[in-house]
């Protein structure tokens, strides 16, 4: 398949099929997809944490239900498979810090980096994924031994679609994200 098709045809997917397993070798095959991603200074300020059991996964099922028991994935029981992307304290040159008075500038952007780079490797061969932003830190900390102050930025559902997606990829005319030279 074409880079840019692949880019076209993966959906978030919010429908799994709970039968339809997902192996390790599959899962490490897309973890290799993140850790093979370019990042501010090589620093690679990131620890993926796969979560495949099931014990692990009511765990994690429980830690994606933040206040007013809202969940940005209210599906998520269905999901065979997860991936935790903890932000790491990237270690950049000295320069960056005189900049940007901090360590941790790229650091987001890498493992958005991460994340796609996986959802495009699961694409790839055949599986479905979604990306969920919110989580509550101090249970992923409680529940997965994640050292205080290591914040999981995103988390990763990857399985097999129970249907096919009725979500249209909606986008921005490219006129209206993209000048040459200068604002506009
Ligand atoms: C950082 C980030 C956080 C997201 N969080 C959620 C989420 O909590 N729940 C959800 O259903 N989708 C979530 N999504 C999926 C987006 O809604 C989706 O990528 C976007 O609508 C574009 O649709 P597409 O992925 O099908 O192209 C998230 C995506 C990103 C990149």
């Amino acid at each position: 398949m074409d880079f840019l098709e692949i880019m076209r045809e993966r959906k978030s997917c919010r429908a799994y099929d709970p039968s339809k397993k997902v192996t390790r070798e599959e899962l490490l095959k897309i973890v290799e997809a993140g850790r093979l991603t370019p990042s501010g200074c090589n620093s690679q300020p990131w620890k993926f944490i796969v979560v495949d059991s099931p014990e692990a996964k009511e765990k994690l099922c429980d830690a994606l239900v933040l206040e007013n028991n809202v969940s940005g994935a209210p599906w998520r029981h269905q999901v065979p498979a997860f991936i935790l992307f903890v932000e790491q304290k990237a270690k950049v040159m000295q320069c960056v810090v005189d900049h940007y008075g901090n360590t941790q500038r790229f650091a987001q952007g890498d493992l958005g980096a991460a994340c796609m780079n996986m959802c495009h490797q699961a694409f790839s061969m055949g599986l479905s994924t979604c990306v969920i932003g919110m989580n509550d830190q101090k249970k992923m900390e409680k529940y997965f031994g994640i050292p205080e102050g290591n914040e999981v930025r995103l988390v990763l559902a990857i399985g097999h679609s129970a249907e096919k997606s009725s979500f249209a990829k909606v986008r921005k005319e490219l006129k209206e994200v993209c000048s040459f030279n200068f604002w506009e």
